[in-house]
């Protein structure tokens, strides 16, 4: 189980090979399978692969989401907020749990965050969304995931990218061992 957290590294460059259906079904199984604050499944979840929407959504913020515009497939997160108070949270591990089965069945992901980004001065990349997919206002979006065949395996993490420093035990600041 540990090995898919080393192997999991943002991919932002996709080759061309389509995603299989029954792939792109057990990312959303994994999503709907993803657990939620009180059980109330804020989560809702709009594939794209059309390469229009796509273009369009790359241009959500002024950077950092410019590789969707080739992603075989984007999932944009979003959540309730009249249903749960938590949805940041709840869309997060939805988020996670989708990069994570991507990653166990030999495919890329990207988060590209768009909670609390701007389209421009006046525009958020929410209302922007928004506008675009005539999304109701009761859901926020939290991210989207650009998902696809890796174009270039990247390496994995090693153990000198875990910073053991940040874990105390019993009392804040100590060494853990
Ligand atoms: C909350 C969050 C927001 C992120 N937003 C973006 C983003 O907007 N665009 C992007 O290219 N990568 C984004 N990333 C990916 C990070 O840049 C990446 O995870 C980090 O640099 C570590 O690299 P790694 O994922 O390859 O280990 C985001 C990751 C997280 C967890």
């Amino acid at each position: 189980m540990l090995d898919i957290f080393y192997n999991r590294r943002s991919t932002r460059k996709f080759s061309d090979q389509p995603i299989e259906d029954e792939k792109i079904k057990k990312i959303l199984t994994a999503a709907l399978l993803a657990p939620s604050s009180r059980g109330l499944r804020p989560c809702e979840f709009i594939l794209v692969n059309d390469p229009v929407l796509l273009e369009k959504l790359s241009i959500s913020k002024p950077h950092g989401a410019t590789l969707l515009k080739h992603s075989p497939l984007a999932i944009i997160i979003a959540g309730d907020k009249t249903l749960s108070d938590v949805w940041v949270e709840d869309c997060s591990i939805a988020s996670i749990f989708i990069q994570l089965e991507a990653e166990a069945l030999g495919l890329g992901s990207c988060w590209v965050q768009i909670n609390r980004r701007y389209y421009n001065d006046d525009i958020t990349s929410n209302e922007y969304i928004h506008d675009l997919f005539n999304i109701p206002d009761r859901l926020e979006v939290l991210s989207i995931v650009g998902i696809g065949y890796k174009a270039a395996e990247r390496p994995p993490l090693s153990d000198s990218d875990i910073v053991w420093e940040k874990v105390s035990r019993n009392k804040f600041g100590g060494v853990f061992d």
